[in-house]
């Protein structure tokens, strides 16, 4: 059933109210009532139009073949050289490609060594930050502070966090920038589905956020295809509506099979998705103690004896808001079951070897939140259930390491759903333009985030969270 919606906002999403604000009287108008349009922002499957220059310090050479792998020509700038000075300052050269509108910055920092080195960071960034194209893409690449037996390295790595998220800050008109940190091993296998996946347009509400590629073994064809999960089961909790029904349609676009579970309530909207994407519906409370038993019974019975699931996504989640002080055990323990206790229990289930449980090799993600990383008013159950999240990635990855299978979680920040759709209308409007992109996410960014770091190729993404939250400024 479509949620009540505020006269207010039915006025404010008018297409002629649209139309005005974003005529150029009309964007004053909405600027100074604090209403600006957001900027249509690229997705899918999608590379930037303008070029894509390679910059690396010191001849570090990992993005650049990744890139190769990945088959994106690049262009250099001319400040490919150890003195990164000769650049920047007005009047010296401009690097090619800076002269008109560039389509991505990736920067090969994988080489970095001492302060001064950073010199050649602002060099390149700084031309590259004004002629970037509306939803562009600065990606850095760097290897991770703890991978440095010396000081310096590290403690300058440590650093980019703060010069990238500064970067994403600044940037205009849906242009997003990320830094991944690699190890010294890291293969550009292992690296191309995370470089491939910030290039286009699926990482398109991902901004500001830096996460970790280690090494792992990646098939070289694997980084290229587009249907990753062709001949691979998923099991998707919550697929009937919001984020789930998004994860589902956008994993089964990748190739996957799809067993979409939702509480037998929402039996006919489960049924509704499944059916559009040829996968199957299981209709189950996963809070049951024996829900994990359930849904690899149901892998067994409709795919057969030696059917295993490839992933399991645990996305299905509810609140119960309240302040502290009238928060009641039912408010509690709610939440704090269908967020965390279930998917406890399912793991374990779903992990023991079985029949119809989770294969080797396989992946887990979980959804965390931006309320459960920074804490927010009135969700003390939730924001204890979704931290709660980010300690079961960070203790299951290392855990089932020696069995290839990787555990991730996205942690969303204001998404537009049914979940989000119940804030009250003024409350929504500030939530979801606090943000570097100044708009709210929709489901499908948070299920583009979970399709890549589910992905086979993604093998060396593992205890992961990914914010997918434009860069919320909770948390930030
Ligand atoms: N929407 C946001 O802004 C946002 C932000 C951060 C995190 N999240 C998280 O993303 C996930 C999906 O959120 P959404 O906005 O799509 O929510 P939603 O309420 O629209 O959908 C949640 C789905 O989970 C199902 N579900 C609830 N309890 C269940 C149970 N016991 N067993 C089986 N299914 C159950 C519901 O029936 C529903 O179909 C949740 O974990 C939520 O906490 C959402």
């Amino acid at each position: 059933m479509p949620a009540k919606r505020d006269p207010l906002e039915v006025i404010a999403t008018t297409p002629l109210v649209r139309a005005v604000a974003s005529s150029p009287i009309g964007r004053s108008v909405a600027t100074k009532l604090g209403v600006p349009p957001a900027v249509e922002l690229r997705r899918g499957r999608t590379l930037p139009k303008g070029p894509v220059v390679l910059a690396a310090l010191h001849d570090a050479m990992i993005a650049a073949r990744t890139l190769a792998l990945l088959r994106v020509d690049v262009i250099r700038p001319v400040v490919d050289t150890p003195d990164a000075r000769t650049v920047g300052e007005s009047g010296r050269p401009v690097p090619p490609g800076y002269d008109s509108r560039i389509g991505a910055l990736v920067l090969d920092l994988t080489g970095l060594r001492t302060v001064d080195d950073l010199e050649f960071a602002r060099g390149v960034l700084r031309p590259a930050v004004r002629s970037l194209e509306p939803s562009g893409r600065i990606v850095i690449v760097a290897r991770a502070p703890e991978s440095y037996d010396e000081l310096e390295p590290g403690v300058i790595a440590q650093g980019l966090d703060g010069l990238n998220r500064t970067v994403a800050k600044e940037l205009r008109a849906g242009a997003t920038s990320n830094l991944i940190w690699v190890e010294p091993e890291t293969s550009p296998q292992a690296l191309a589905s995370t470089l491939r996946f910030l290039l286009e347009g699926r990482s398109a509400y991902v901004d500001g956020q830096s996460w970790r590629v280690a090494a792992a073994e990646v098939a070289d064809d694997v980084a290229d295809s587009t249907r990753p999960y062709d001949g691979r089961l998923v099991a998707v909790t919550g697929a009937a509506r919001g984020i789930g029904a998004a994860i589902a349609r956008t994993l089964a676009r990748d190739g996957a099979t799809v067993v979409g579970i939702d509480v037998p309530a929402s039996g006919e909207a489960l049924a509704s998705v499944v059916n559009e994407i040829h996968g199957t519906a299981l209709q189950l409370d996963i809070t049951l103690p024996d829900a994990g038993d359930r849904i690899a019974a149901h892998v067994v019975d409709r795919y057969g004896p030696d059917a295993r699931l490839y992933a399991v996504i645990h996305n299905a989640g509810i609140i119960r808001d309240r302040m502290l002080a009238n928060l009641d055990e039912k408010g509690w323990a709610a939440v704090l079951q269908v967020n965390l206790a279930a998917q406890l229990r399912m793991n374990e289930a779903l992990l023991d070897g079985r029949p119809g449980g989770l294969a080797d090799g396989g992946s887990i993600v979980g959804i965390s939140s931006t309320s459960g990383i920074a804490g927010n008013k009135g969700q003390a159950n939730y924001a204890t259930s979704k931290a709660a999240i980010v300690g079961l990635v960070r203790a299951l990855a290392p855990r089932l390491a020696a069995r290839r299978i990787t555990v991730n979680a996205v942690g969303p920040g204001f998404i537009q759903t049914e979940m989000t759709a119940a804030i009250p209308y003024l409350q929504r409007q500030v939530f979801q333009r606090s943000n570097s992109l100044s708009q709210g996410g929709k489901p499908v960014d948070v299920a583009e985030t979970i399709a890549y770091l589910a992905d086979p190729a993604s093998a060396g993404v593992t205890g992961q969270v990914v914010r997918v939250c434009g860069q919320a400024l909770v948390g930030q």
